[in-house]
């Protein structure tokens, strides 16, 4: 029994540890609203066809049952000319009424005046997003921030391989292909934080291929712009294990990260601008010092297929001051 029951729960396990943080069902953007209610129609069409064909298949069951007297096989029909018409003309039906709203949605977006919308290049590489905004000149990675109820024209661009940017509280799902600029337009609706993924299957770090979305105030953003615009590296008072951490830095990874949000002054690997504000380090780690020294001392464990390298030669301390100065990049 006891066997019995572990074996059960580790399978439940299994399948809970394939959920995410990604809310799916619960739209903060009016492109999400739009998409819930034609998967929602879609399910209410799917739901009357399974209780339709449910409801037939319990009646023949009943009606036909074995039964004292009755031929082991019914009567074979072949060519029924009502039958067949039907469950031909009905599923035409069923996708007529499931088609009209959906091409008037889809047609609808692309028809939308975009003259007034926000620009934001999205770069997706193996295994991080890149965000730039060329209108103001500044650039960051893996957290993309949005002002509340501005329509963004996202212009998804791809390194590498094919991956797909989607944020489903916000909406869509688009793929960013090598060669080609997909566009996907957003607006957000409601302050807060959210989740996106890649949704294509890009490599060995495909699942931790995420990102996140905040969604700030007017105010808020303009503020969290004007920090990006600033140098990180100056003015600021930093400790003697951070400015150790700055040395090492400036020796170990600045050939790779920039420390300026500066468009300009971006390298290859992702921008670190703000990364004392991130709530992840790499996307996947909640962002603490002891979480970013694991990173660190050991990218491919924490994201297999990263092309992060591991620094070589640094010490446990030498780890943690440059996991302390990392933090200091903020507002
Ligand atoms: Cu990128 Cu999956």
């Amino acid at each position: 029994m006891k066997k019995i029951l572990c074996l059960f729960s580790s399978c439940c396990l299994l399948f809970i540890s394939g959920c995410s943080s990604i809310d799916v069902l619960n739209p903060k953007g009016n492109q999400g609203n739009e998409q819930l209610s034609l998967i929602k129609l879609s399910i209410y069409i799917m739901m009357i066809v399974i209780f339709v064909v449910v409801a037939l298949f319990i009646w023949f069951v009943y009606k036909y049952r074995a039964r004292p007297g009755h031929q082991p096989l019914p009567r074979q029909e072949n060519r029924n000319k009502k039958l067949e018409i039907t469950w031909t003309v009905l599923p035409f039906i069923l996708l007529f009424i499931l088609a009209v709203p959906m091409v008037k949605s889809v047609f609808g977006e692309a028809q939308k005046d975009n003259s007034d919308a926000m620009k934001i290049k999205v770069t997706a590489s193996e295994f991080w997003w890149k965000f730039e905004y060329p209108g103001v000149g500044v650039v960051t990675s893996q957290e993309l921030h949005l002002p509340k109820d501005q329509r963004v024209v996202l212009e998804l661009h791809s390194k590498d391989v094919i991956h797909s940017f989607w944020v489903p509280q916000l909406g869509g799902k688009q793929d960013l292909i090598p060669g080609r600029t997909n566009k996907l337009a957003i607006t957000p609706e409601k302050i807060g934080t959210y989740q996106g993924k890649c949704a294509e299957f890009c490599g060995t770090g495909h699942s931790y291929m995420r990102f996140t979305v905040k969604v700030d105030s007017k105010q808020d953003y303009e503020k969290w712009l004007d920090h990006m615009k600033k140098d990180q590296s100056s003015g600021q008072k930093l400790s003697a294990d951070e400015t150790e951490g700055r040395k090492l830095f400036g020796k170990n990874c600045l050939s790779c990260h920039a420390t300026s949000g500066l468009i300009h002054a971006d390298k290859k690997g992702p921008n670190l601008a703000d990364f004392g504000d991130r709530d992840h380090v790499a996307g996947v780690l909640k962002n603490t010092p002891p979480n970013l020294k694991q990173w660190l001392k050991d990218p491919e464990k924490v994201k297999p297929g990263s092309h992060m390298p591991k620094p070589e030669g640094l010490s446990e301390h030498d780890y943690t001051a440059l996991s302390h100065y990392l933090q200091t990049l903020k507002k």
